[in-house]
């Protein structure tokens, strides 16, 4: 019988799935748990911790009343979350196969992280390994056990990201371009980074 909850995740970095007796398949682990594809449009993070399914489920609770940047829940339990599939690809994939980076891409970042500072979020930043497109090709971010935890207004884990794919150059003439503001209010760290 196909049961999730029979699936067990244990801590481990990234957690270890130790029996999963279903033919659900994993679709990605990190560190605070597993995710397996349930149907087409839904899957299922499983927990190594309670702790850490209740932090996020509280961040995609109150950010989903009020925003469509989280995925979509429709069920949650003690060590679990249905959620919403995002069928991609990540921003990470997508630039990484595209080699480049359009300006409508640089918007698309911009705009994602003006709703966060709207949505007063404390981390204004993530890794390009966690936004996704969904299917009416809207940015939508991943994984967000620690959100409310860490507090970062400078999105050092994106540029890290951009730099490793050799885009953060490119990335910041769009700003630059599109948006001065955003611009000037980044040079000034950037400076003291890289
Ligand atoms: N809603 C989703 N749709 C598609 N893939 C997902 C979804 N949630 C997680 N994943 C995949 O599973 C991986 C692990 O999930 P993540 O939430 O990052 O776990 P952790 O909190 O342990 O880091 C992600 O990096 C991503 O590849
Ligand atoms: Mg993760």
């Amino acid at each position: 019988m196909n049961d999730f909850t029979q699936i067990v995740v244990t801590p481990g970095k990234p957690v270890q799935v130790k029996t999963n007796p279903t033919t659900y398949p994993l679709i990605g682990k990190g560190l605070q748990g597993a995710v397996f594809r349930l149907s087409e449009d839904r899957c299922v993070k499983i927990y190594s911790k309670e702790i850490y399914c209740l932090r996020e489920k509280l961040v995609l609770k109150q950010v989903g009343e009020k925003s469509a940047i989280v995925p979509e829940v429709y069920e949650a339990g003690e060590n679990y979350i249905i959620m919403e599939y995002l069928n991609g690809p990540s921003l990470q994939e997508y630039l990484k196969k595209s080699g480049v980076i359009s300006e409508a891409i640089a918007i698309e970042i911009i705009d994602l992280i003006k709703e966060l500072r709207s949505l007063q979020f404390m981390r204004i930043d993530f890794s390009l390994r966690h936004i996704f497109y969904d299917k009416n090709g809207k940015l939508k971010i991943i994984d967000h056990v620690n959100s409310f935890r860490i507090q970062r207004s400078f999105p050092k884990r994106l540029f890290k990201d951009l730099k490793q794919l050799g885009l953060l150059t490119s990335f910041l003439e769009h700003v630059n371009n599109t948006d001065s503001d955003f611009y000037e209010q980044w040079k000034k760290t950037l400076k003291t980074m890289y």
